[in-house]
């Protein structure tokens, strides 16, 4: 479907240089993306052994430097951002399956022994997709599996952020630095095109775990720390089967 923020993010690895900001992320958010790696790798205690599934894995910002800790990887996104991906690695790069299209109406080989899931679920259309796209996702785990559902933006742990003094100053420090960071470069995060998408907050937040629960699996809320790029304001599911 046209204007949806899938094919923004399409858009968008084509036309921009930077891959943080591929990610939707912003160039002062690198080293938090470094300190993101160090938190998968423990949240999603990694081995040599996994088979590890990114949906959404954008230009591989994770999926890439991931892939040098686990038995393989399989990446999911736009056919553009993939190419972005190949861009970057070996083409004798045989750990690695690209699947372009958009989850879950994709064919997805084999189960995996982990899967992320990274700043993606706020882009679904409602929370019927949301709930639809976890379920699914959860389906590809193998028993013993761990699954993150990561860079959560509850609505409702951000209302309750910016009504703190420390939330009203990080606040107005931020909208600084995407001033700033707008002057350098002006192409940055062209405006998403208006699309009807799901508001995430504690009730959806309570309502997919009470869903993975239902299933049998173990669901854990767990804050981001603060070293993160939205760390003040956003939380994570993990998942374990
Ligand atoms: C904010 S980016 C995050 C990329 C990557 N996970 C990271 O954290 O660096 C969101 C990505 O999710 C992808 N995406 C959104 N909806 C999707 C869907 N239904 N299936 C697969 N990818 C999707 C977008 O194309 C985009 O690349």
């Amino acid at each position: 479907m046209a204007g949806t923020p899938f094919d923004y993010f399409g858009k968008n690895a084509s036309e921009l240089k930077n891959f943080a900001e591929i990610a939707g992320r912003y160039d002062f958010q690198r080293q938090a993306e470094q300190y993101l790696l160090y938190y998968l790798l423990e949240k999603l205690s990694l081995s040599p052994e996994d088979d590890l599934l990114e949906i959404g894995c954008g230009a591989g910002n994770l999926l890439i430097p991931l892939s040098f800790f686990v038995h393989s990887v399989t990446g999911i996104d736009h056919p553009n951002l993939l190419a972005q991906i190949k861009s970057r690695v070996p083409r004798d790069n045989d750990i690695m399956t690209l699947v372009p299209g958009e989850f879950p109406r994709v064919e997805v080989p084999g189960t995996f022994s982990r899967v992320l899931i990274y700043s993606v679920i706020q882009y679904l259309r409602d929370e019927e997709a949301v709930l639809t796209f976890i379920r699914t996702a959860a389906a590809l785990l193998r028993p013993g599996g761990k699954m993150l559902i990561g860079d959560i933006p509850n609505k409702d742990i951000k209302d309750r952020f910016l009504a703190t003094e420390r939330g009203k100053a990080f606040s107005a420090e931020w909208k600084e630095r995407v001033e700033q960071e707008k002057k350098k470069n002006p192409h940055i995060h062209q405006p998403m095109p208006a699309a009807s998408l799901v508001t995430v907050d504690d009730a959806l937040v309570e309502k997919i775990v009470a869903m993975l629960e239902g299933t049998h699996l173990r669901a854990t809320r767990v804050r981001q720390p603060e070293t993160l790029s939205f760390g003040y304001t956003r939380e994570d599911i993990i998942v374990e089967k």
